[in-house]
């Protein structure tokens, strides 16, 4: 089967992003040149992975030591377990030399990347994106990370990856909600870069992990976010650049931390985050209501939710959002759409609109 191939590019950074089934073997061929080169390597999984890949494990652990985090999801990017990685790293005597292997989906890639970018001031990292999520997104560009309780993310850093492999065939034991929950960042990118993208969305069969037209959705979203972040790799442009990227998630994230870490799954807090995104457009002359239900049709057509569950309440949320990253000089930041296909950054917005959107979203006084 053809392999695409995408080149991150960031100068003595840069790196390749192989995608289609069957680039597991390269994993392996790069992990057996490392290790017999004297590199000391380890890999870094979580539980579910574990139990639904054994194979994949026993051809790592071959090679290297393997570590299955104690916690699976969000709860896996925390302190508790970061400081289990560096330990780790450190009993399996891991040198500047070494390297980690990243094999999950974004918990795993943003847990071990931090601790590749911090043990030692900073070591290889290896992504092997396991679901669809981390294949058109996290695993690509260099952020990692992990939680604190005060919100998500807020402890960091930008490390590039020395490769990223994504094999397709992976993901025929990712359960379908965690399939979902990818797709709200495809169509996160086709909303900020690419109207022919949401197009093809709209109009093809809902995806599944062995659609044939998959391997080439997945290359599109990692081209368009390699363009952006080759433009603005540490997210310092003043307006638009890296920060796009963050469509939906400004809600999204507010709407996480207050449900509790888990209740929503990332995508699926992303997709509320593009509805509302959407909505609050609309409301500042940026779209048209066509394009708002739109945006809904295609997040529904992936059973991924529109509104809140269940109400949480309006201040939390609005507090969470004070709390977030995006925050600047105290304003707070969204991404808006310049109708389907592009993308603007403002911090114009006024706190009453965010508040009438998360109530029109199913929040509560
Ligand atoms: P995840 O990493 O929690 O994986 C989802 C679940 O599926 C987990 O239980 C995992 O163990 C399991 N799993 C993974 N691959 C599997 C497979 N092939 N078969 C069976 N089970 C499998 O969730 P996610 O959606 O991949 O990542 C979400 C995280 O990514 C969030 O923490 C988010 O903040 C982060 N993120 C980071 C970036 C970035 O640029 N660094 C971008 C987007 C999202
Ligand atoms: N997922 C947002 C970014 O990588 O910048």
């Amino acid at each position: 089967m053809a392999v695409e191939s995408i080149s991150v590019k960031l100068g003595s950074r840069s790196y390749t992003v192989r995608i289609g089934a069957g680039v597991w073997s390269e994993v392996i061929a790069v992990a057996t040149e490392r290790t017999q080169k004297g590199q000391r390597c380890v890999a870094i999984t979580s539980p579910a992975i574990a139990s639904a890949r054994p194979e994949s494990i026993q051809a790592l652990q071959k090679l290297m030591p393997v570590l299955v985090t104690q916690h699976d999801g969000e709860k896996a990017k925390s302190v508790e377990e970061l400081a289990r990685v560096w330990n780790f790293l450190a009993e399996n005597r891991v040198a500047r030399d070494g390297a980690v292997f990243a094999l999950g989906g974004g918990v795993i890639g943003d847990l071990a990347g931090f601790a590749a970018a911090s043990y030692q001031r900073g070591i290889d990292f290896i992504q092997v994106p396991t679901t669809l999520l981390a294949m058109v997104d996290s695993s690509v560009g260099g952020k990692t990370g992990i939680n604190l309780v005060a919100g998500k993310n807020l402890v960091g850093n930008f490390h590039q990856p020395k490769a990223v492999f994504a094999d397709t065939s992976i993901l025929s034991t990712l359960p379908p909600r965690e399939f979902a929950a990818g797709m709200a960042e495809v169509i996160k990118h086709g909303l900020i870069a690419d109207r022919a993208l949401f197009a093809e969305l709209q109009t093809s069969a809902p995806l599944s992990w062995n659609s044939p037209s998959l391997p080439k959705i997945i290359r599109r979203c990692v081209e368009i976010k390699a363009e952006v972040v080759a433009g603005d790799e540490f997210e310092t442009q003043a307006s638009g650049g890296r920060a796009l990227l963050n469509l939906g998630h400004t809600f999204g994230h507010a709407i996480e931390a207050v449900a509790g870490y888990g209740t929503y799954l990332h995508g699926e807090a992303v997709a509320i985050g593009l509805v509302m995104a959407a909505q609050l457009s609309a409301e500042l002359g940026q779209c048209s209501a066509s394009e708002v239900s739109a945006v809904e049709k295609i997040v529904a057509a992936y059973q991924l939710p529109t509104r809140l569950r269940s109400p949480l309440a309006v201040e939390d949320l609005l507090a969470a959002m004070r709390r977030d990253k995006k925050v600047r000089e105290g304003k707070l930041r969204f991404v808006l759409l310049k109708g389907i296909g592009a993308a603007q950054t403002t911090s114009d917005v006024p706190e009453s609109l965010a508040r009438k959107i998360f109530i029109a979203g199913g929040a509560g006084a």
